[in-house]
């Protein structure tokens, strides 16, 4: 339902990088003319913004010369807020709409009081999502439900789920994981899940049936405690070769779907399909689309998902953020509230 929106000033306060390099001590904080929505764009006045591992990544410089596009870069994607300037040719969306939105990477914006969204990018948030919640979804809900299909998974939400597939989940505890194992669960799949060991109760009492600490030899073998063979892999960490994962996937053709691929895991990628291998080692890149957003938006409304927020912290404090991220140890989410 929209309500009346406050009229955008012209300048507000944006935290911008002008420099690959530098983590949390590279971010400055500075106050720039508010954007403007352009044709199938809204402008939100931005709630909450929340990290993904992929924003410290590229102002590292590790997707150089792709991104970031041009310098100083205001960093972060997924946002939540309120539309309060509506391009021409946008539908479905009016000024006083509170939505849920993934800026576009090449732009970036979320680490601000205003950003431009894409229309098609951008879906209404129901009063039962608060920003913070919604803001957590796009990359790290929207990656762990694309990997979940890669694997087989079926999404319903009158309830019917998938045949039971057995998934691995390793990092469940981080951004990814803990959608993951979630997601997984509505599913219908039987889920083993990785994770340290203070968060082994959170990741069990998400629905996981078996958790190891990935810092015991157990669970550093990943074997299934039950013994089961994994017909999918959601693997979000780094640091397990394919000659590991190999022996633990199903003869029947298991799917390890890597979300941190490097060079060797495309190259396996590409042998594996001209050999027509049955276990085979999948590279994803979330393709961000408004249905699954909408979805998974829905979901949290319906409250049969959660976003697990790890820490939030004001606008100024945003470098505390980005080191939170960096430092890799996130249990969740990590949202920025960028009115405050
Ligand atoms: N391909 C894509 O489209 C895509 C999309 C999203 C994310 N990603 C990538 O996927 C990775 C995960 O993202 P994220 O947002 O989930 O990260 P994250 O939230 O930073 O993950 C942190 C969590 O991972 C756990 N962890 C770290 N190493 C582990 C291991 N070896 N075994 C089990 N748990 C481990 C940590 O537990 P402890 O604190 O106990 O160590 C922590 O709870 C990142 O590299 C990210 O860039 C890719």
């Amino acid at each position: 339902m929209a309500t009346p929106a406050a009229t955008p000033p012209a300048k507000m306060r944006a935290v911008l990088y002008d420099a690959c390099g530098g983590g949390s001590a590279g971010l400055k904080h500075v106050e720039v003319p508010v954007p403007s929505a352009k044709k199938n764009e809204v402008l939100l006045k931005v709630e909450a913004a929340a990290i993904n591992p992929l924003d410290c990544k590229i102002q590292k410089g590790d997707l150089r010369p792709l991104l970031p596009r041009r310098l100083p870069f205001i960093p972060v994607t997924d946002v939540a807020g309120v539309v309060v300037g509506v391009g021409l040719g946008v539908e479905g969306l009016i000024v006083g709409d509170q939505v849920v939105a993934m800026l576009k990477s090449l732009n970036g914006g979320g680490l601000a009081e205003y950003a431009v969204a894409s229309a098609n990018l951008t879906v209404r948030r129901p009063p039962e999502v608060c920003a913070a919640e919604g803001a957590g979804l796009p990359i790290a809900a929207g990656t762990a439900l694309q990997a979940l299909r890669s694997i087989g998974a079926k999404f319903h939400l009158d309830g019917a789920g998938s045949k039971p597939l057995n998934v691995l989940i390793t990092a469940a505890s981080g951004g990814v994981g803990l959608y993951a194992v979630q997601l997984a669960k509505l599913a219908n799949l039987h889920v083993t899940a990785t994770c340290g060991a203070r968060n082994m109760d959170l990741v069990k009492g998400l629905g996981a049936d078996e958790v190891m600490d990935y810092r015991t030899p157990e669970g550093a073998s990943l074997l299934s405690p039950s013994g089961a063979k994994y017909d999918g892999v959601v693997h979000c960490t780094v640091g397990v070769s394919w000659s590991s994962f190999r022996p633990l996937l199903s003869d029947a053709g298991g799917r390890v779907i890597d979300i941190t691929p490097n060079l060797w895991a495309i190259l396996r990628y590409i042998l594996h399909g001209v050999t027509f291998s049955k276990k085979r080692l999948v590279p994803l890149l979330v393709s961000p689309n408004k249905a699954d957003l909408e979805f998974l938006v829905a979901l949290l409304r319906d409250g049969k998902l959660k976003t697990v927020i790890d820490s939030r912290f004001p606008l100024g404090d945003a470098g505390k953020a980005w080191q939170t991220s960096i430092e890799g140890h996130a249990t969740g989410k990590i949202v920025v509230d960028t009115q405050s």
